[in-house]
């Protein structure tokens, strides 16, 4: 019979050895004639499956609500430096990706995965913070460094009303209300910030769905799918920055005496 030789990779997303390739088993020619969009060409290359046309558009206006927030933000404005000192495009962009984390837009995952112990374990609002703030973790999702009370996220805003719309169940979501009401009477900026509406809003995405197993849903979860949206939306945000620095012929940034306090 015949011997196969053990193989030194095992892929399942995506296929290019036929006449066209294929995103989990879907041809190209099928994924142009029905008019996909990224948000199904997500669907199957993370998800492996299909997903409901309210799911992937979700996710397309993740990516459009997140590709940039200014220049001032720490990816933002480590591109535009990096940029600055003449390196290339791909250097520019990985300089500002790798501030993407637990304080800035990298945030999504652990929102998700506390979001959900906690909404699954019945946890008041109270019972949740006051036990993260003993174990001196901060509440991901939770917090930012200009929006407030009175200056709501636009973007969170958005992302609920579209959800409230158009998924069957925001549970995780409304939990993560519930936090945001009880961590604003501790201070002002406590809001629900983007990174934990994406982080609840997915949660419900994926159970409401009915397209993901109990299992798959915790596997997602617990490999951290999610900070990917924000690092593949702002991506587009940053790449336009690199441009734009290179269009105005930026020279090379140097940060002024006057804004370090030096001291010993
Ligand atoms: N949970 C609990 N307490 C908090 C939180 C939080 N998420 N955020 C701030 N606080 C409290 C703490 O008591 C903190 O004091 P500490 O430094 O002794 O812990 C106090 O508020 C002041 O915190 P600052 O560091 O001054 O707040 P800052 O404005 O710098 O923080 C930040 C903004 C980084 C977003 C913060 O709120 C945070 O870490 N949040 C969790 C991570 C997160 O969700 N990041 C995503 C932000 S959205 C985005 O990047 C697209
Ligand atoms: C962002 O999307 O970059 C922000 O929410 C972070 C910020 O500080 O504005």
């Amino acid at each position: 019979g015949k011997v196969r030789a053990p193989t030194h990779i095992i892929s399942t997303i995506s296929d290019d050895r036929g006449e066209e390739p294929c995103y989990a088993g879907v041809p190209m020619s099928s994924i142009i004639e029905k008019g996909y969009g990224v948000g199904d060409v997500i669907s199957l290359l993370w998800f492996k499956r299909s997903l409901p046309r309210y799911c992937t558009q979700f996710i397309e206006i993740c990516i459009m609500l997140c590709a940039d927030h200014g220049p001032c933000v720490s990816g933002a404005h480590n591109t535009i430096v990096t940029a600055r000192a003449g390196k290339d495009l791909v250097s520019s962009l990985v300089s500002g990706l790798l501030t993407i984390g637990p304080r800035f837009g990298g945030a999504i995952d652990d929102a998700a995965r506390y979001f959900k112990d906690a909404h699954d374990r019945a946890l008041t609002p109270y019972e949740f913070v006051e036990g993260m703030k003993k174990k001196g973790i901060r509440v991901a999702g939770i917090g930012h460094r200009i929006k407030n009370r009175d200056n709501k996220d636009k973007r969170v805003e958005l992302l609920q009303k579209f959800a409230r719309t158009h998924f069957p169940s925001v549970k995780y979501m409304e939990y993560a209300v519930q936090v945001e009401t009880y961590t604003l009477t501790k201070a002002n900026n406590l809001v629900l910030n983007v990174d934990g509406a994406i982080g609840s809003l997915f949660l419900d995405l994926l159970a409401g769905s009915g397209m993901f197993t109990k299992q798959e849903i915790d596997e997602i979860v617990e490999i951290g799918y999610l900070n990917g949206l924000f690092v593949l939306a702002r991506s587009i945000g940053l790449i336009g920055h690199t441009f734009d620095q290179k269009r105005l012929k930026q020279p090379l940034y140097r940060h002024p005496w006057e804004d370090v306090l030096y001291t010993k």
